[in-house]
């Protein structure tokens, strides 16, 4: 088997690998993948994907791709088929060959100073090892998912006198960012992606969700957003994304500081499921860090189940010994 650069490959050589990972998004997290093939697909074909290819017998494996964010580098995906002759064994020694040979190259890149990498897919442990090994930290995240039961009537909210809830707007992307940065700061999230701590980075992370469909094709009409009455200052806010026909997900959450343990999460979760519910979704997921306790203790208490744990990593050169 070699180990080639993924420049070399156009998306024909790739679907086979695609189609049969999409199969398995499709399983595991009830996700379509096949939106984010395609942005694959031209990625490849116009021979701008940075990443490895496994290939033999003249046919592709398994491939492995990151994207660059100035001197981040951010690993998006390492995925093996299955197909036969391969088993699982095999197929986990085929990505753990490319992980380690793009962590090899980006640590010998000196422009680069941070890898991140949320392995969505992969059940929490399956590549620890050789993260760990290339001197990354790990941190769980779990995924849960809630069945949308029909609540036919938006439900009846409690806000503070001085709040009020409106569906997302376009412009509200510069005051969402100054919201995140506020809400993360010192928060375990800040660690896993460091867009989480400043506004600037958090409009990169919101661009990505809102205008790219980073994560699923945003959803506008099931966004909403909590402002003060009298400055029109955004207090809180939830981003909703359309992952599949039947799933919608959770993307963002939070609420600034000052207005915490009012029960405005908690409204806010029941007004995104019942506008996922009149889209015609019949569920709605979410991912969380182990560490953010607090969250936990929300989804739990709102009725969300753990269905899948992944693993976050982290690889700072200010760290290396
Ligand atoms: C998590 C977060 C969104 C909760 O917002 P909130 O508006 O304060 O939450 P609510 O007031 O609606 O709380 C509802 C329930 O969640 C749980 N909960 C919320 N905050 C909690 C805390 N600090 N400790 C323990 N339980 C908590 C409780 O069960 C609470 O019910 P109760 O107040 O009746 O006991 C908020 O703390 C936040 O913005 N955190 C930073 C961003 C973040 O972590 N987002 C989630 C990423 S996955």
């Amino acid at each position: 088997m070699e180990i080639l650069d993924l420049r070399h490959f156009g998306a024909t050589l790739l679907r086979p690998v695609l189609d049969c990972e999409a199969e398995l998004w499709k399983k595991r997290l009830h996700w379509d993948y096949r939106a984010s093939a395609q942005l694959l697909m031209q990625y490849l074909d116009n021979h701008m994907l940075p990443g490895y290819a496994a290939f033999e017998a003249e046919r592709v494996a398994g491939y492995i791709f990151c994207v660059y964010e100035e001197s981040k580098a951010v690993i998006g995906d390492v995925f093996a088929t299955d197909a036969k002759p391969h088993g699982p064994a095999l197929t986990q020694a085929i990505e753990e060959k490319l992980l380690r040979h793009l962590l090899e190259l980006l640590i010998n890149s000196p422009h680069i100073d941070r890898i991140e990498s949320q392995l969505l897919l992969h059940p929490s442990g399956t590549h620890a090892a050789t993260f760990r090994e290339a001197g990354c930290r790990i941190y769980r995240r779990l995924f849960l998912m809630q069945p949308i039961s029909a609540i036919w009537k938006l439900p009846e909210l409690h806000l503070p006198e001085e709040l009020e809830l409106r569906p997302w707007h376009d412009h509200d992307l510069a005051p969402a960012s100054r919201l995140i940065a506020e809400a993360y700061r010192g928060h375990p999230d800040g660690l896993i992606n460091d867009q989480y701590r400043s506004a600037q980075g958090s409009m990169r992370f919101l661009n990505n969700i809102v205008r790219y469909s980073g994560c699923g094709a945003f959803a506008p009409a099931v966004s909403h957003v909590i402002v003060e009455r009298g400055n029109r200052e955004l207090v809180a806010l939830v981003l909703g994304s359309r992952v599949s026909h039947e799933s919608g997900h959770i993307t963002q959450i939070c609420v600034h500081r000052n207005y915490r343990r009012k029960g405005l999460a908690r409204a806010l979760l029941s007004v995104v499921s019942y506008w996922f519910m009149r889209q015609g979704a019949s569920e709605i997921s979410l991912t969380v860090t182990e560490a953010n306790k607090e969250a936990i203790e929300l989804y739990v208490a709102e009725g969300y189940t753990f269905t899948h744990s992944f693993d976050a990593a982290v690889w700072e050169r200010s760290q290396q010994g």
